[in-house]
């Protein structure tokens, strides 16, 4: 085959990819057709023209080097969940959690937006890897856009260029990423700084699970865009990693060390802006004097078997992009360090000396600033100088604590799976799983509160691994899946439960959490290695207040009971609430989670009103 007519300047001959870019070509209509080489000078060319087109506005050079703020279009600041759909051939497999759509009509609809919707513009290629180049464990994909402001993000959320056409080669696979910002421009046409389709409902995040394919249209903002990220490296990846036996998960990875060098490395899933940036970075109290946390990721995991029988992790992307608001030298300084140079900022607030601030950035706000809109800002306008869900992308390479393991192409040895949602009631700081179907039940049954990072979503909802809006495929079959995983490893990863955000009647947070986090982080790692003490409660094995380390750390002891507490009453309305997510999975459901269930509700049924560590000591 070849299609040297169509693509004539194609810097590879893999006839897949050639004759793909020609057909996608030929349908978008783009004045010209760009390959990226994923070099420096590009990245600084692109960069340049951002700047001309006024997407960008380059930062003080002296404060932030290298530094680019971009503002989105008011519609476009985050995920469109309503807007994602998966298109497997029967919705059966889609799940009750996805949007469906049968892929026929779905294509036919995508030919119709996409038709002539890069006119006027160009049209890139980036050819990418998700996880380094070379390991058995990445995988690689093109995505096509029209928006240089994916090119520049793409360039520094994962390894992208001429080195990944090497690496595919004449006849290697990719997954076909295809995005338009989806705002042609007629001869003539001023072009905006931030184009995007404004109607919510012309917007499309489509993947076709059974032909690895991804087509989005309509949205330029992070994971809507970058294609990589939620789309590949999630939902087009759970899907592989069913087929194929791994998970792919939206999970932190870190290693934590001991005072004495032990190594252990854990993986951890938050949903969104749940604090996954947070906890893979952080700075353990001084108390806790040779403990050291290490970064591998902050936002997804690969997961497989290795040779040797257990479970080894990598992070697909090698970048960062993390919210801003609520980031400070306290909170997260290895962020704040990351952030220093050679970041772009989106939707944060821009200084009147060209640096970038958002709220919970320090306590001094500026007495003026440029809002993420554009507007005159002042301390007390009454309007937020960030969005909510105003992020940075930053090179990984660039974080103080990354940990010198982050590019094994192996990857890390899992010794533990944390789980944890954003519940302001009833869910204790910490508990540990009885044994791996215990846990699996435990992850899928997660709750959370909700963020800014998706757009429209209800106040609480159940999110299963923090992956509902992941998952490429019927949850109840991931969730076997996962059942499936730990019966075929010999030593699994133990399972825990979290939740950094339990509050008092006060409305307070009655856990610090943050760098105090490490507490409960060693306790985990003593519970690995077979060295921490638990009692039982009902829900799970639980720390008592002796069995954590309270070093330096002035905490009332009655406080940390109400944090541990498991009301009977509330804890057999979570079990029945559990139902309800399983009813909507009714005849796929593993038979583990009815008998989880009814375990749960009897333990439940025999403990005191309140169940408290006090009673056991
Ligand atoms: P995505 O990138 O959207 O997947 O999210 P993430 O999980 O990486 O979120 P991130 O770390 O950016 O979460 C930030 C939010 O979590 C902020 O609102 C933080 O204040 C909050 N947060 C992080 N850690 C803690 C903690 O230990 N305690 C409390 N109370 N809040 C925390
Ligand atoms: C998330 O929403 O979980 C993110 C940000 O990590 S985005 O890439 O926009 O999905
Ligand atoms: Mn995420």
């Amino acid at each position: 085959m070849s299609n040297k007519s169509n693509a004539p300047d194609a810097p590879t001959r893999n006839p897949k990819l050639v004759a793909w870019v020609a057909e996608m070509a030929a349908i978008c209509k783009p004045e010209q057709v760009v390959w990226c080489d994923g070099s420096k000078k590009e990245y600084d060319e692109m960069c340049d023209l951002l700047v001309k087109g006024g997407t960008f506005i380059r930062l003080n050079p002296e404060k932030r080097p290298n530094c680019y703020l971009a503002r989105s279009h008011p519609s476009d600041v985050a995920r469109v969940e309503e807007r994602t759909y998966i298109c497997s051939a029967n919705k059966e497999d889609a799940g009750p959690t996805n949007n469906w759509a049968a892929p026929a009509e779905m294509r036919t609809t995508l030919k119709g937006v996409f038709e002539g919707c890069m006119r006027g513009r160009t049209m890139y290629v980036i050819p990418f890897s998700m996880g380094p180049i070379g390991s058995p464990i990445a995988k690689i994909g093109v995505e096509i856009s029209d928006s240089p402001y994916v090119v520049v993000n793409m360039a520094i959320m994962t390894r992208t260029g001429t080195k990944v056409l090497e690496a595919l080669g004449d006849d290697g696979f990719f997954i076909p990423c295809m995005h338009s910002v989806g705002a042609p421009l007629a001869p003539g046409q001023k072009d905006v700084s931030w184009p995007c389709e404004g109607d919510i409902s012309r917007k499309y995040i489509v993947h076709f699970p059974e032909t690895y394919e991804i087509w989005s249209y309509g949205s330029g903002y992070g994971g809507n865009a970058l294609l990589g990220k939620k789309c590949l490296a999630l939902r087009i990846a759970s899907v592989m990693a069913r087929d194929e036996g791994w998970l792919a998960e939206h999970m932190l990875i870190m290693g934590l060390q001991a005072p004495d060098g032990e190594k252990t490395y854990i993986g951890a899933a938050f949903p969104s802006a749940c604090g996954k940036t947070n906890l893979a970075m952080l700075v353990p109290p001084k108390a806790l004097e040779g403990w050291k946390v290490l970064t591998v990721g902050d936002d997804i995991a690969w997961i497989k078997k290795a040779p040797d029988g257990r479970l080894r992790a990598i992070n697909p992307e090698s970048g960062f992009f993390g919210v801003a608001p609520g980031t400070n030298m306290e909170s997260n300084p290895n962020a704040m360090l990351s952030i220093q140079k050679n970041a772009i900022f989106t939707n944060v607030g821009l200084t009147d000396d060209g640096d970038v601030w958002w709220e919970g950035m320090n306590n001094n706000p500026p007495a003026h600033l440029i809002d993420w809109k554009g507007e005159d800002w002042t301390p007390g306008c009454g309007r937020p100088a960030a969005h909510a869900n105003a992020r940075f992308t930053a090179p990984a390479s660039q974080c103080p604590c990354i940990d010198p393991e982050w590019e094994n192409p192996a990857g890390v040895p899992i010794s533990a799976f944390v789980f944890g949602g954003r519940m302001s009631k009833d869910m204790p700081l910490v508990f540990q799983a009885f044994n791996w179907a215990h846990g699996v039940y435990l992850a899928a049954t997660m709750g959370s509160e909700a963020t800014a990072a998706a757009i429209g979503q209800a106040a609480m909802r159940r999110d299963p691994m923090a992956m509902l809006p992941f998952c490429g495929y019927n949850m109840a079959d991931y969730f076997t899946h996962w059942l499936n995983v730990g019966r075929r490893v010999s030593n699994p990863p133990r399972i825990f439960r979290v939740n950094w955000f339990r509050k008092g009647e006060d409305g307070k947070f009655l856990w610090p959490g943050f760098g105090e986090n490490m507490r409960v982080l060693k306790w985990i790692v003593d519970r690995v290695h077979g060295r921490g003490f638990a009692v039982e409660s009902p829900i799970g094995w639980m720390p008592r207040h002796d069995d954590l380390e309270w070093k330096g750390l002035d905490y009332n002891e009655d406080t940390f009971y109400d944090l541990m507490a498991v009301g009977r009453e509330a804890g057999t309305m979570e079990a029945h609430a559990h139902e309800e997510l399983f009813d909507r999975f009714f005849d796929r459901l593993p038979k583990e989670f009815t008998f989880e269930r009814e375990l749960l509700r009897s333990r439940l049924w025999r403990s005191p009103d309140r169940w408290e560590l006090a009673h056991e000591e």
